[in-house]
């Protein structure tokens, strides 16, 4: 915990409390109330955490008025251009970028660990051929806990270090094959002397019948996307994970807990939500109709891939994320495609429509994303099993951080209660 030499004063009624207050390294002063309740009596009301610190971490920082995002101090427009995936998840995992002898070890490490138990796939099987690869994503990560019962005891460093292995190992494979079950095709095995994007790339697309050629301009587009999704600091499904582990959770339930959390539309969902909305708009003459709507306070209906919680100027994900478009779409010979178009044209109108511009809604890193995992060739129902095995090393640093932390202790929060207060139980015959 930081160190502090400033406080505030709190006062209700004719009492005062001093209550200490942190300077982070980065990002707005923090007031401690942890132990308010205690000396007061009296509980801070927060619904969404809007303004409410959950932890610290020395992870991911993201400065919403400026439209930074740092990864251990890294800018993420320099991770996605110079970096890559992997390193990246080492980077988040250990705070430091990796010399090439321990990025070598790594990768080495990952890529052995990208096979599934075999009886796994026992679980894929029992899903309706029709299912979500997110409910079967969900269901197969939290079966992991039973399958790898030498990594699920939180309390040994090293057990800790093998689930993080083997989850960020084998996601892609649980995404890939949850993709070929639903699509009826037989699952095909990670190879080792492929490369973590590439290797996913061709567990989705290849068949015994055919091998997959993996384009390496696709491989560096699918790593970047890997990439720009690979933290994002305290948000939901982060969150989801933290809360569910301060229980003591094993890692598995608790990744499965991150992924349901994701699944939302106003999360990870957003970029299926996203692309469906940009193909129902169809072409640029509808678009006012569906921004009237956005704005129309009686219709429930919203800009997907528009707004964020914390960017309030940009969405610096998207401006990579838009540029990377451009650059899939034109390799692919598509850089007319039709939804592009009603992107580009949606985003310039929003953006200049007062509405967007006094709330500050943006796109964000799902605007554009959509367009170029469907041009790849990815259905709309993969885009957020995508970010879900993005966002695994996300999910498991911050749990790694959180376990290794004295201060842990199981997340409870409190209640403003506006139920009935207590009353006599009537029976049945006389209500
Ligand atoms: N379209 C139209 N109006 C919007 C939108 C939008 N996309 N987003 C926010 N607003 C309005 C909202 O109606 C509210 O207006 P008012 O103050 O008049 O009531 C105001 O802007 C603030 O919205 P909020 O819901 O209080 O803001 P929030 O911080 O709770 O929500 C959000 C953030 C991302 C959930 C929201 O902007 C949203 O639903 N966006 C669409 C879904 C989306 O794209 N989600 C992906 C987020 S980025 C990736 C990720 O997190 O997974």
């Amino acid at each position: 915990m930081a160190d502090t030499q400033k406080s505030a004063t709190l006062t209700i009624g004719d009492d005062s409390y001093d209550l200490p207050i942190y300077s982070p390294t980065a990002g707005p002063d923090v007031l401690d109330i942890r132990k308010l309740y205690g000396q007061a009596g009296v509980f801070t009301y927060d619904p969404g955490f809007t303004s409410t610190a959950s932890c610290d971490s020395t992870i991911t920082y993201i400065d919403g008025g400026q439209g930074v995002l740092l990864h251990r101090g890294y800018p993420i427009d320099q991770l996605a251009e110079k970096s890559h995936y992997l390193e990246v998840c080492y980077l988040l995992l250990y705070g430091v970028l990796p010399t090439a002898a321990q990025l070598e070890e790594f990768e080495t490490t990952i890529t052995l660990h990208t096979m599934l138990h075999e009886q796994m796939q026992n679980f894929f099987r029992g899903f309706r051929r029709d299912a979500h690869p997110m409910a079967i994503m969900v269901g197969v990560v939290g079966a992991m806990s039973a399958f790898y019962h030498d990594s699920t005891d939180i309390s040994d460093e090293h057990q800790r270090e093998i689930a993080s292995h083997r989850l960020i190992a084998k996601m892609p494979t649980i995404a890939a094959w949850a993709y070929k079950y639903s699509i009826g095709q037989p699952f095909v095995y990670p190879r080792n002397d492929l490369d973590y994007a590439s290797n996913f790339l061709r567990m989705c697309f290849a068949v015994p019948a055919e091998d997959y050629e993996v384009n390496p301009i696709l491989s560096r587009a699918m790593d970047r996307i890997f990439t720009l999704h690979a933290d994002h600091e305290q948000n939901a499904s982060t969150s989801t994970v933290r809360l569910a582990s301060s229980s003591g959770a094993n890692p598995f339930a608790c990744i499965a807990a991150g992924i349901a959390c994701l699944w939302g539309p106003a999360h990870g969902g957003a970029n299926q939500a996203c692309l469906e909305m940009l193909k129902e708009i169809g072409s640029v003459d509808r678009i006012p109709e569906f921004i009237a709507r956005a704005k129309d306070k009686d219709d429930p209906f919203r800009l997907m891939g528009f707004g964020h919680r914390v960017y309030k100027n940009f969405d610096p994900r998207a401006t990579v994320m838009k540029q990377s478009a451009d650059e899939v779409l034109e390799l692919l010979g598509v850089e007319n495609n039709p939804v592009l178009q009603v992107a580009k044209e949606l985003e310039k109108q929003a953006l200049e429509d007062p509405y967007f511009a006094e709330k500050k809604l943006f796109p964000n890193v799902d605007f554009y994303s959509g367009i170029i995992l469907e041009a790849m060739g990815f259905p709309t129902s993969m885009f957020t099993p995508i970010f879900a095995l993005s966002r695994t090393v996300g999910w498991i640093s911050q749990w790694k951080e959180m376990i290794a932390d004295p201060q842990n202790k199981i997340g409870r929060p409190r209640q403003l209660y506006l139920g009935e207060t207590s009353r006599d139980y009537v029976d049945i015959e006389k209500r």
